[in-house]
């Protein structure tokens, strides 16, 4: 394929991270991520969080609903169940029984409704073990939560207390470090050593890869722009693109995309989230495009995301062209609106719609 393609066609994606929340607003969002992608994986942090499998089918059924109603036949949900303190054995293994694609690590308080997260690894040593040996996937938010390091230095820090040791003391589980920030973790999963079998992938952001810490800055403070774990330094945007354009197959897309109404975004204490399912697909080929990879587009975002998780990769493709669209600067969320990443700005590249 040529660098610099006006057109690109492509096996479907699919998103490895994402939330579509619940209840009246999970239609509207649901919307944007079927237009691209064919399935996603469906982050747990409800409230109350999705901590078993009763629940998750529950939810599920909710999510087939609204696509019933929405007319869409062609997308497929990834249920995930969020790891506590108190997950049992048992439940780890009617998850495998019942096709729940993994679990969820939030260190507790790490996030948007982590407070039910894990207070302390050692008290999920058992859950783990029978993860490793079933081969489910431990999904994780990789950042500690003491409030004496800094919100900057959280991702890297959780490399060195929390996931290293994890991975020595559980070789063969698989792991998913999610939505990658700093140039410690893009390394660290390049080099990661592992046996035979490949144990570690993680996925990136189109936000990460197109923003650095300036942009929450940028002429006064830009709400929309805040996430977690929160951009970083250039030089980390420099290494995750360079880590996503490699065509290494550890790396792969998840947009964490992350809706919140306009209204608790732009208040005194703002919620972390961005919403990045509108165009997510214009936004990453934005990105490799900006590293005349385009020909590494396909495996980051249709390969090797299934590939980890031991699923068949899609068959049906898509097309994207350059051809400028709009943002609008608000979207409908259920009664209120939600402000897209990007809102009132173009993004190059367009999704040909069928
Ligand atoms: O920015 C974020 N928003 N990061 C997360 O980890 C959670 C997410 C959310 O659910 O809003
Ligand atoms: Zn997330």
């Amino acid at each position: 394929m040529s660098n610099s393609p006006t057109q690109i066609e492509l096996i479907q994606p699919d998103d490895w991270h994402l939330h579509i929340r619940d209840g009246a607003v999970m239609k509207d969002v649901l919307a944007d991520t079927a237009r691209q992608f064919a399935r996603a994986i469906i982050m747990p942090n409800l409230k109350p969080p999705v901590t078993t499998v009763g629940l998750a089918k529950a939810y599920k059924a909710r999510i087939q609903a609204n696509l019933n109603a929405l007319g869409i036949s062609a997308f497929t949900p990834l249920m995930i169940l969020y790891l506590t303190d108190t997950t049992s054995v048992d439940e780890v293994r009617k998850a495998k029984d019942a096709g729940i694609a993994g679990f969820k690590l939030y260190p507790a308080g790490a996030t948007t409704n982590s407070d039910a997260g894990v207070s302390d690894l050692k008290h999920c040593h058992a859950v783990l073990e029978e993860m490793q040996s079933v081969g489910m996937p431990l999904l994780v938010h990789g950042e500690v939560t003491s409030p004496e390091i800094d919100i900057f230095d959280r991702e890297a820090v959780f490399i060195d207390s929390v996931l290293e040791p994890l991975r020595q003391h559980f070789p063969e589980l698989k792991v998913v470090f999610e939505h990658l920030t700093t140039k410690q973790a893009a390394h660290y999963v390049r080099d990661a050593i592992i046996g035979g079998k490949n144990t570690i992938a993680a996925t990136i952001t189109p936000q990460h890869l197109l923003m650095n810490r300036n942009a929450i800055f940028s002429g006064g403070i830009r709400p929309h722009n805040y996430c977690l774990p929160v951009l970083k330094r250039e030089e980390h945007r420099v290494a995750l693109l360079e880590a996503a354009t490699s065509g290494n197959p550890r790396f792969f897309l998840g947009t964490d995309s992350a809706p919140h109404a306009k209204g608790a975004k732009e208040t005194a204490c703002g919620c972390a989230g961005c919403y990045s399912a509108f165009n997510a697909l214009g936004l990453y080929a934005e990105a490799f495009e900006s590293q005349g990879k385009f020909d590494k587009l396909e495996g980051f975002a249709s390969f090797f995301g299934p590939d980890f998780y031991s699923l068949p990769r899609n068959t049906q493709k898509i097309t994207l062209v350059k051809q400028a669209q709009n943002i609008p600067a608000e979207l409908p969320l259920g009664d209120a609106t939600i402000v897209p990443l990007r809102a009132g700005e173009t993004i190059a590249w367009s999704l040909v719609e069928n």
